[in-house]
């Protein structure tokens, strides 16, 4: 069997600050807010899964048919030798690109949740004889240090993912990415697109109430890591659309008056009846957008493929 390497470069007290310093930081911000990063433990991750296959969420069955038929001419226009995957999950899609790779050397998936690092990396492995294969447990919203591994490189960033950054936070990723580029390596981007409120809103509130679960398990999480009392119930999950900023706005409204304490923070967070806190936006984008936000970051739009629906975008930009 070919290698599986798992590094983490966010040991676990890292990780644990990083968690105290954004709870700490939400629940005393005006709104509340959490970061998004934090629905993927084990369960959060295992949750998203589910939740690419209802039949409300379109994201994943749109990007998973733009990668079948495009994989061919994706890797003509960029034959990698080393694949990094942000956010990499599952890397269930990513499969279609490995195979089209016939040149690669070395896969570097990088995600916070080890759990899905694990399960996908150990597949790969089995799956893909050969390939190397080196997750990297880590923050893409960090500064990361890659293995030294061939290039050219080819780095990924499916699912729309990049949505849950908020400009401001986009920006100065898009820089990092084209930082980790050399000239001529590229960025494959998924990126959902603005359409109709209805259908946004239901991808985001599905009718068996998975993705409910979803956006309350970061209440869990944090009971869990810092001994807090969220009252789950107690919160109901709302999805709305932005039509300003053209997101999709998923929060918690607090049922009650209530206090939440957050032993480990020595807080007690005070939620007013109706009170929402913000846990996540799922910003959709137009080309035009896209292709300004990549040039600022020195990465030149040169595809752009579109699912048969128009729903979701994927991108090939390449590093200047
Ligand atoms: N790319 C996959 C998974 C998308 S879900 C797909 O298209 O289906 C988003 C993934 O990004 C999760 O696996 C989550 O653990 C990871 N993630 C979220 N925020 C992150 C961060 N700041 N750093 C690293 N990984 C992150
Ligand atoms: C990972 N990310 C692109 C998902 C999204 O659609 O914004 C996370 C998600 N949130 C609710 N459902 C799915």
């Amino acid at each position: 069997m070919s290698p599986f390497h798992l590094t983490s470069i966010l040991p676990e007290d890292a990780m644990a600050a990083a968690l105290r310093a954004d709870v700490l930081h939400g629940l005393t911000s005006d709104p509340k807010t959490l970061p998004p990063k934090w629905f993927y433990d084990a369960h959060g991750s295992e949750l998203f899964e589910q939740i690419t296959e209802l039949p409300e969420y379109y994201p994943t069955r749109a990007e998973r048919e733009i990668l079948i038929t495009r994989a061919d001419e994706i890797a003509a226009s960029m034959p990698a030798r080393t694949l990094i995957e942000l956010g990499s999950g599952s890397s269930e899609k990513t499969r279609y690109l490995i195979d089209a790779l016939t040149d690669l050397h070395t896969y570097i998936p990088v995600d916070v949740s080890d759990s899905a690092l694990t399960q996908a990396g150990q597949a790969l492995v089995a799956e893909r004889p050969g390939l190397n294969v080196h997750a990297l447990i880590a923050d893409f919203t960090a500064r990361l240090t890659l293995p030294d591994t061939p290039g050219p490189r080819l780095l990924a960033f499916l699912g729309g993912t990049i949505g849950n950054l908020l400009p401001a936070e986009r920006a100065t990723f898009l820089g990092r990415v084209r930082a980790l580029l050399s000239p001529g390596d590229a960025l494959l981007l998924g990126t959902d697109l603005v359409k109709d409120e209805r259908v946004l809103v239901r991808a985001y509130d599905d009718a068996a109430g998975v993705t409910a679960a979803f956006n309350k398990n970061v209440l869990a999480v944090v009971n869990r890591e810092l001994g807090a009392d969220f009252d789950l119930d107690a919160f109901e999950h709302v999805a709305l659309w932005d039509p300003g900023n053209e997101w999709i706005e998923m929060r918690l409204r607090s049922r009650t008056a209530q206090t939440v304490k957050v032993p480990a923070l020595d807080l007690a967070v005070y939620f007013a009846a109706g009170e929402e806190l913000r846990t996540e936006v799922s910003a959709k984008f137009r080309k035009e957008g896209v292709s300004a936000e990549l040039a600022a970051a020195g990465l030149e739009l040169t595809r752009w493929w579109t699912d048969g629906e128009g729903r979701f975008a994927l991108s090939l930009s390449v590093a200047r």
